[in-house]
């Protein structure tokens, strides 16, 4: 009874008082407490008031049916904090960060990545950031929303279960969610950003979770020259037309782009036109991609259709990092497409032999610089994705 006598009551002071109170509430609201604060800054550089998460889509990605969803500041603060504390590894030298680096937009150098002890993971490292491959920007088609798995082999819907997996896994990070638990809550600076996070201190797997895929889910990177030339020059739908913040050399490159790699890799960069393929590395391969995690015969050598922002920062390319260079890619697509039997049609020529673009050494320069202009410089280093820790 007495609430229904507090509603209405609440209601009238809120409109007398709005305009000259409503930016202080605000603003105190976002505050953490001054003893909280002394305690977060004695280990981490983080400013009083969370940074701000959300991301403005450029045009030509909106008009094609993204969308970016609203990030939580206080859980991303948190996602960010446990993505770059090394603490979290059973050897305490190995953060998410280790093999995710912002400087390489949150890939890293090697064909394989350094996990604790030493060991190496079985797959190239991907670089994180990206628009649909991440749930917090998906799209919507007549099929309803669309978002794209996680990992070489798409065995993950979420991050929140990549996250987990990347904690517990033996070669990478080497926790058990009990010793996670227990190491943030022996950690006090923790303790007030789950308070901002969740409403409370308590640590548990779900929180955790939530917080990483929070702060992956947000990473949001689409400023690229490329973005900034569409934007533009285009309506946001045509990219066909020449840009003119483009060279003749990076214009003939996104020709043979559009004609010969966004059947697979999009063309707008946004929405995916399909998740996985097989795009002829060689004859045999030695990883069954997709088929060795679901066992279905379909999906036997069928790998993630990765992203291409960035691309020239993730070297070295493929599952298994086999090239070393945007030229090598290049020439392989040019003349060295295997004929697998799970070969996709795309890459194949009308006689279903592998397709033989035959570049001329311009047209492949033409297609470097092109991808050259997909690295978006101001993301690697934004502050709210950096490390946080002194
Ligand atoms: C030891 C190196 C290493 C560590 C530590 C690591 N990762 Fe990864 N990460 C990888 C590799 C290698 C892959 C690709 C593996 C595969 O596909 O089998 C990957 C893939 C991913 C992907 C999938 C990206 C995509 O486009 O599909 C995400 C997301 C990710 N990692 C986030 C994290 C987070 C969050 C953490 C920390 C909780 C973390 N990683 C820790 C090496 C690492
Ligand atoms: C039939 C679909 C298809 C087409 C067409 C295609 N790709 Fe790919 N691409 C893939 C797949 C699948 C992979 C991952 C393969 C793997 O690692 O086993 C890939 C990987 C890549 C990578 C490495 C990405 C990384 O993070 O390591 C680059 C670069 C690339 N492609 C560029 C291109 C270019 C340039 C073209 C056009 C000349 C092109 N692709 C055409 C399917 C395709």
């Amino acid at each position: 009874m007495k609430k229904y006598l507090y509603l209405p009551l609440l209601a009238v002071l809120a409109i007398a008082l709005s305009g000259c109170v409503a930016d202080d509430v605000e603003v105190r609201e976002e505050y953490y407490y001054p003893e909280e604060l002394a305690l977060i800054q004695q280990t981490l550089d983080l400013p009083e008031k969370p940074l701000d998460y959300d991301v403005q889509l450029p045009t030509h990605l909106s008009r094609s049916g993204l969308f970016a969803r609203n990030i939580n500041r206080d859980m991303a603060t948190l996602g960010r904090v446990l993505f770059y504390d090394q603490e979290l590894s059973s050897t305490g030298e190995v953060s998410c960060a280790s093999c995710h680096k912002q400087e390489l937009a949150f890939s890293d150098e090697k064909a394989s990545s350094n996990g604790i002890n030493g060991q190496q993971t079985d797959r190239n490292s991907l670089a994180l950031g990206s628009v649909a491959s991440f749930a917090a920007y998906y799209g919507v088609d007549l099929f309803g929303t669309f978002g794209v798995p996680f990992m070489w082999d798409n065995r993950f819907g979420t991050a929140r279960e990549q996250a987990k997996a990347a904690f517990t896994s033996e070669k990478e990070m080497g926790m058990t969610i009990e010793s996670l638990i227990q190491t943030i809550e022996d950690r006090e600076f923790y303790a007030p950003l789950f308070r901002r996070a969740y409403g409370s201190t308590a640590v548990t797997e779900e929180r955790i979770m939530s917080a990483v895929a929070e702060f992956v889910d947000g990473l949001g990177t689409f400023d690229s020259k490329f973005d900034q030339a569409a934007e533009a020059s285009t309506d946001g739908i045509n990219m066909n037309v020449p840009f003119a913040d483009f060279t003749a050399l990076e214009n003939r490159g996104k020709e043979i782009y559009l004609e010969s790699c966004a059947g697979c890799h999009s063309s707008v960069f946004g929405r995916p036109v399909m998740n996985e393929a097989n795009n002829g590395l060689s004859m045999n391969y030695e990883d069954e991609g997709i088929g060795g995690f679901t066992q279905n015969a379909t999906d036997m050598y069928m790998f993630k259709i990765p992203t291409l922002r960035n691309i020239a920062l993730s070297a070295p390319y493929m599952h298994d990092g086999r090239f070393e260079s945007l030229e090598e890619v290049v020439d392989f697509y040019s003349d060295g497409v295997a004929d697998h039997p799970k070969l996709h049609e795309l890459l194949r020529d009308g006689s279903g032999q592998p397709l033989r673009l035959n570049l001329s050494s311009e047209d492949k320069m033409a297609l470097v610089d092109f991808l050259e202009t997909l690295t978006d410089v101001q993301y690697l280093q934004e502050m709210r994705y950096s490390d946080p820790f002194k």
